[in-house]
């Protein structure tokens, strides 16, 4: 079924259940350890081996010999798997490094060798006796020292004449901000358990999208995908970092075959931040030139940041080309060459550090305008993409967004900076919009008609997002049952193939997947006794047609699949979601501690399906902003080329106390544009401005302006 604008009005604008704040179906499971994360599905496969991943000990050079002989004879091993004794595996695979395979080192902590035993502890002990010997080769480690080297990634967005129109503005902003590399941390490691029968393989896995996967896992293994399932009905977070097969799952595989049985992998948490893929760092430089009365002229936004050979950077300027007014524009980014391990994919890759350039610069900006920063903001809201006038914004509602925060935040009560004191205390408010696409992609499911019950079956992933709750609500809401008539089955690549979780595109997507199979089911159940399955009206279990009366039951057993593809309305508009987001602190006058006292979003999203989920999502994504802003980052040892912090001990992320009051308030708006639920995503959003609200609080309450991410207390004293 395809999707084109406009929606008009259909059965969700009456919904009973869509829309409604319901508690995750799946939470009883999951808070009492009963939902089966990868490494827990001990049931799935009998004989259970352990597989443990030895990590490169360098970065960049040959594996020269590796002695396994010792490993070998140690108690319990049963097979051991080394990289020399296979070809390269994965690389270009959605991945740019190999994941497996070869003498060749590319990054730090890549996998060389996997050993497997009958115990986890064997497996480990026994993988302490490995001993390679490496030619180790000269990497460059050294984003800061790399940047001159860097080339434009594509052909740079420019508009008007930025260098013509820049110098001749009354107002000028030339600042330059640099955001470190931060690793995704998720509660669950990347984990695997592999089953070989014959040629068919079977994956229990922690994956964002099933479908990529399982195409990825063929290809690099060299078998047929129809011999390839994946299995993953709950993932405990991603993040972006399990968009892919990584090594646990090549692992598993391999080192499943070489023992003949069963083999499980959990990724050991001090190779995650080096082995698989990380947030990349940015070097932003914005200039704004305005008109006295802060009307903006001229605007330039250039990023700079790394990745290995094959690999983009961390794209931060995609809100830049949004977020603004501004005739004269220069959008650019540049990629430079590192043997750090990849980069890639990390909760709205691109805008989120973007936004810690941008909506930093926009306060500066308003300080040498002595400009109220939300005023200046809605004195240069554009009517149409920037740049772009043919093409309008599908539903875009920032300046309401704006105003409504700040009137709930109580920003009239903002004083000038450096000018609040409580005892040690200096306190601060500040503001940011915020901007993250909404893109999104064809998803398919099937629906099952039981007897008036319905089972609802997509490869769709539930990442801890709330997918199980806002599909069993599309499909209550199409069907006119109640929830508790509604049983979703996820993450199975058995299952029609959806959208997946990543880009913020899997709410909007996969529900309107669901939905079209759902109309397909009403149409089959029509035939079936005799009406008009799409004029119908079905609403608690019974349907009402042609003045008759009838119960869904009594169509017995039904099945109906079918997809949602979007078509080009999607392309003739811009769909993006949109925040403001607010934030008070209080910054210690003698030791520089920056404490968060209260933060609020406003987030411009379509129809929120789930208030309840949906305030959860985006809650946890301002704790990641309060991460970016004040703590996370990869440490880089420049000599040896590894993140030397890689572990949870020295990788610092937010907790309960460092977020003590957070708000989050929808805008009750409708995309007709983005699909049939008129719902787009906000789990990235969440991340998009609220690291820079923060940043402008502690430049109000102390006048010290920090461009260097994290704003660690150091940087102020
Ligand atoms: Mo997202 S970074 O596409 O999981």
């Amino acid at each position: 079924m395809e999707f084109n604008a406009p929606a008009g009005t259909n059965l969700f604008d009456q919904a009973k259940v869509v829309g409604k704040s319901t508690p995750r179906i799946d939470g009883p499971l999951k808070v009492s350890g009963l939902a089966p994360y990868a490494f827990e599905r001990h049931d799935v496969a009998e004989n259970q081996a352990y597989g443990w991943v030895v990590g490169s000990g360098i970065a960049k050079g040959r594996i020269a010999s590796m002695d396994v002989s010792e490993a070998k004879a140690a108690p319990g091993v049963i097979a051991i798997v080394t990289s020399p004794d296979v070809e390269p595996l994965g690389k270009g695979m959605m991945c740019y490094a190999p994941l497996f395979g070869g003498h060749e080192i590319t990054h730090y902590h890549q996998a060389i060798a996997c050993v497997v035993a009958e115990t986890f502890e064997q497996a480990r002990a026994a993988a302490a006796l490995i001993r390679t010997e490496y030619e180790t080769g000269d990497g460059a480690f050294d984003f800061p020292a790399a940047k001159t080297g860097a080339v434009l990634s594509d052909d740079p967005e420019t508009f008007g004449d930025f260098d013509a129109a820049f110098p001749k503005a009354p107002v000028q902003i030339d600042s330059t901000y640099t955001t470190p590399a931060e690793t995704h941390a998720m509660m669950e490691p990347h984990a695997t358990i592999a089953a070989w029968e014959g040629d068919k393989l079977t994956l229990w896995t922690a994956n964002q999208m099933i479908a990529w996967s399982k195409t990825a896992i063929a290809k690099i293994l060299g078998i047929d995908a129809a011999n390839v399932r994946l299995d993953s009905p709950y993932v405990g977070g991603g993040f972006g970092g399990k968009l892919w097969v990584r090594a646990d799952a090549v692992l598993a595989a391999l080192g499943a075959k070489a023992a003949g049985r069963p083999v499980k992998i959990a990724l050991q948490r001090p190779m995650i931040a080096n082995n698989t893929t990380h947030r990349q760092g940015t070097i932003q430089r914005l200039r704004i030139g305005a008109e006295s009365n802060g009307k903006i002229t001229a605007i330039a936004h250039e990023n700079w940041s790394y990745n290995v050979k094959g690999g983009d950077g961390e794209a931060a300027t995609a809100q830049t080309k949004k977020l603004y007014a501004g005739d004269n524009r220069l959008i650019a980014e540049y990629c430079a060459r590192l043997d750090l391990p990849e980069g890639n994919a990390m909760r709205a890759p691109g805008e989120a550090p973007g936004h810690l350039g941008l909506e930093v610069a926009m306060d500066e900006l308003a300080i040498a305008l002595d400009m109220c920063p939300i005023e200046l903001r809605i004195l240069n809201e554009p009517d149409a993409v920037p740049g772009n006038p043919e093409k309008p914004f599908s539903d875009r509602n920032l300046v309401r967004c704006l105003r409504k925060g700040a009137e709930r935040f109580g920003w009239s009560k903002r004083a000038a900076p450096a000018t609040r004191r409580e005892g040690r205390w200096l306190i601060g408010m500040g503001v940011a919009a915020g901007y993250r696409g909404s893109p999104t992609t064809e998803s398919a499911a099937r629906v099952k008609l039981l007897d008036g019950r319905i089972v609802v079956e997509t490869d769709m992933t539930d990442i801890g997002t709330g997918s199980y709750t806002i599909i069993a609500q599309t499909a209550a809401e199409t069907m006119g049952v109640p929830l508790s008539a509604v049983t979703v089955e996820l993450g199975d690549s058995d299952f029609s193939a959806s959208a997946g979780s990543g880009g913020q595109w899997g709410a909007s997507s996969s529900t309107a997947g669901v939905y079209a199979a759902c109309v397909n089911l009403r149409r089959q159940v029509g035939d079936k006794l005799g009406f008009n399955g799409d004029t119908a009206t079905f609403a608690d279990g019974k349907i009402i047609a042609d003045n008759k009366r009838f119960d869904l039951a009594d169509a017995g057993h039904l099945s109906a699949e079918d997809s949602a593809s979007f078509g080009s309305s999607q392309k003739d508009h811009d769909v993006g979601t949109y925040a403001a987001h607010f934030c008070e602190v209080a910054v210690d006058a003698y030791t520089g501690e920056t404490r968060l006292r209260r933060m609020l979003s406003v987030c411009d999203a379509g129809r929120i399906l789930n208030p309840l989920s949906a305030r959860s999502q985006v809650i946890g994504a301002m704790v990641m902003s309060v991460g970016m802003a004040l703590m996370e980052e990869l440490v880089v040892d420049k000599r040896h080329g590894l993140f030397i912090n890689h572990d949870l001990a020295g990788y610092e992320v937010p907790v309960h106390a460092d977020t003590p009051q957070q708000d989050v308030i929808f805008l009750d708006t409708l995309d007709e544009v983005v699909g049939p639920l008129k719902a787009k995503g906000v789990g990235e959003l969440g991340i998009c401005g609220p690291g820079a609200a923060i940043a402008n609080a502690i430049y109000n309450a102390t006048g010290i302006r920090v461009r260097d991410y994290p704003l660690t207390l150091d940087k102020y004293l």
